[in-house]
């Protein structure tokens, strides 16, 4: 697959087109040559393949798949694959990604893709020398865990270090404890199944080495050492709403949203789902694990003792400037994307199939929802655009329920 296939995601009335005409369009700009857009048609997975995955299966459940339009990061246009129910954050992230264009677009920085493994060791009569124990011996410990990933080593990967923690001292009610993080390297894989792996493989060592007690052995959903941060300049004249507000006015209501999440954990936390709707949206469409993203981002939001918003939007000379750190274990390799034929549409749609593309535009997807939510909210606010949409669906439904005997 070429890397970034779109000369560019602008594509003006895409969204006044109906589905055949916009798959055509969509077919021509991404120059597919295969039928893969007819992946969409049964929603990417037939019965078989949905009772391989999960247990008990009874049937398949299907959801909207669109595009977001008007993405341009690190200084190439993309398409963004969306799955999502909620009417209005499609297009919201589309409009968001235009104004942003103005100002050059996102700029993503992602970091290498490093997962943490856990090793909980119980029962320590000494911890400070346990954790001294292991680090005298750690090379030997990243060897025998690169044995329980010798695939991930062989694609240039693998275990790249080794970091010990007390959790509790002896006299403490819950004893001795330390927790032994595992920091590996899953190059464009998500990573759990490697890294738990791995983290099973080295316990029973580390048990040896310590005197201690095997506890539990799992990755961490806070994949603190595996980020995006991601920025986004906006003229203030691209802020202006129309016959409304001015570029300037809008601009500072936005930076003063920023700061009442800044200020407040309830605000916070709406304010973070916002950017989540796009987060999640990329990632539904990509198969990729979104629970795993969500736990990750909200524990994120929380260090330091506080939940704080994942992005903060601050005035700079004649512009808006907004800027985002977020956990992203994401995967591009393995997992349901081996079988789901959407969500190997969906990697053709962004035009990579480098799980840090994939990492960069996620968190776009996030800082654009986010940008456009307290654009509404901080004028005219949110319900007016959202119940026009909401409208169309209870038409709908009642139309369904008119229709059935
Ligand atoms: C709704 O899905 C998301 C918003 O509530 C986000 C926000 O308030 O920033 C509109």
């Amino acid at each position: 697959m070429s890397k970034f296939a779109v000369s560019s995601s602008r594509i003006p009335g895409f969204y006044k087109l109906d589905i055949p005409k916009r798959r055509e369009l969509l077919q021509t700009r991404l120059e597919l040559e295969d039928d893969s857009l007819t992946a969409l048609d049964s929603g990417g997975l037939d019965s078989a393949t949905c009772d391989q995955m999960i247990e008990n299966v009874v049937g398949r459940y299907s959801l909207p798949f669109g595009i977001g339009l008007n993405f341009r990061i690190n200084n190439h246009d993309m398409l963004l694959p969306m799955v999502i129910e909620e009417p209005s954050v499609v297009a919201a992230a589309s409009n968001a990604a235009r104004m942003i264009r103005e100002g050059g677009g996102f700029f993503a920085d992602v970091s290498a893709p490093i997962m943490i493994g856990q090793i909980q060791l119980l029962n320590l009569a000494d911890p400070d020398k346990a954790c001294a124990q292991i680090q005298q011996r750690d090379s030997e410990i990243l060897g025998l865990a690169a044995k329980h990933c010798a695939s991930l080593v062989r694609r240039g990967g693998g275990p790249v270090g080794l970091r010990s923690r007390i959790l509790s001292r002896p006299s403490d009610p819950d004893g001795g404890m330390v927790v032994v993080h595992l920091l590996i390297d899953v190059c464009d894989a998500m990573g759990a199944n490697l890294v738990n792996t791995a983290a099973e493989g080295v316990a029973q060592t580390l048990a040896d080495i310590t005197g201690g007690a095997i506890g539990l052995r799992i990755l961490s959903n806070l994949a603190a050492e595996r980020t995006v941060t991601v920025r986004a300049t906006i003229p203030n004249a691209m802020l202006a709403t129309k016959g409304q507000h001015d570029g300037e006015t809008v601009r500072d209501a936005i930076v003063s949203a920023s700061r009442f999440a800044e200020l407040d954990p309830y605000r916070a936390a709406t304010h973070n789902k916002g950017i989540m709707n796009g987060v999640d949206a990329v990632l539904m469409a990509t198969a990729n694990d979104w629970r795993s993203a969500e736990a990750g981002a909200h524990a994120y939001a929380s260090q330091g003792g506080r939940y704080r918003p994942l992005a903060v939007w601050t005035a700079v000379d004649d512009a808006l400037r907004g800027e985002m750190t977020i956990p992203m274990a994401v995967g591009t390799v393995g997992g349901a994307l081996q079988v789901h034929r959407a969500a190997q549409l969906s990697l053709k749609i962004l035009g990579s199939t480098a799980a840090s593309d994939l990492a960069a535009a996620s968190a776009a997807a996030g800082l654009a929802c986010n940008l456009a939510a307290l654009r509404a909210l901080a004028t005219e606010g949110i319900q007016r655009g959202h119940m026009a949409l909401h409208s169309r669906i209870v038409e709908r439904a009642n139309k369904n329920n008119e229709d059935s005997p």
